[in-house]
């Protein structure tokens, strides 16, 4: 079993979250959660492990503020996306929407999430399980993008490939986010 960091980013399909998140414990796994901004619009971070207050778990569901979390730095203070980095067996990011994906192909780190994958230990596994519209699915820089991550890469690198539905937009075509069961399967599986 694994310790594994879920990153969450801005697609609908970010809604599974509170789900992926519960399958992935049921199923013998340690889970924090690395979220972006943009991602908050689909789940309420409060109702994963919350705590007995019932606000939101910091230990399990991170936010971009718990990287600057006083007026300014102390030496010592823990640099939390290194930390994240250490803790982390496996880096599983669902949803991965078309502007993650893009950040991680390009190196870019303005958030917690892309500041880890930007410093991970490539022996480690990364999954990826894109999600956006079919349109953009199909646009060249996709593809673009996930060749690079996989020249960077390499066999450390898995992606759930997304599946063909009626999307949330009402079209309908390949985009979707895969299956929560695949995702976990594949995890497992490696
Ligand atoms: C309602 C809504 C749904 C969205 N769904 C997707 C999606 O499924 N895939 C995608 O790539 N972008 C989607 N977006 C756009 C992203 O949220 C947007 O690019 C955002 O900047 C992503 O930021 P992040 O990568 O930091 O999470 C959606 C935006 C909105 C408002």
């Amino acid at each position: 079993m694994a310790n594994v960091l879920l990153g969450v980013t801005g697609s609908v399909a970010a809604i599974h979250t509170p789900q992926l998140h519960g399958e992935l414990r049921a199923a013998g796994h340690d889970v924090k959660i690395v979220v972006t901004k943009s991602s908050l619009y689909f789940f309420d971070a409060a109702t994963i492990a919350p705590t007995a207050a019932g606000q939101r778990n910091k230990n399990v569901v991170i936010l971009d503020e718990d990287e600057w979390p006083g007026s300014s730095y102390q030496r010592g203070d823990p640099v939390l996306h290194i930390e994240l980095r250490r803790w982390a067996d496996v880096l599983l990011i669902a949803p991965c929407d078309a502007n993650t994906l893009a950040k991680l192909a390009l190196g870019l780190t303005d958030n917690c999430l892309t500041c880890v994958y930007r410093a991970w230990d490539r022996t480690r596994r990364v999954i990826l399980a894109p999600a956006m519209n079919t349109l953009m699915w199909q646009h060249p820089v996709t593809k673009r993008h996930l060749d690079q991550l996989t020249t960077d890469l390499g066999a450390a690198l898995h992606v759930v490939l997304p599946i063909s539905k009626k999307l949330a937009c009402d079209d309908v075509g390949v985009g979707a986010m895969a299956e929560r069961d695949a995702i976990i399967a594949l995890l497992t599986a490696l």
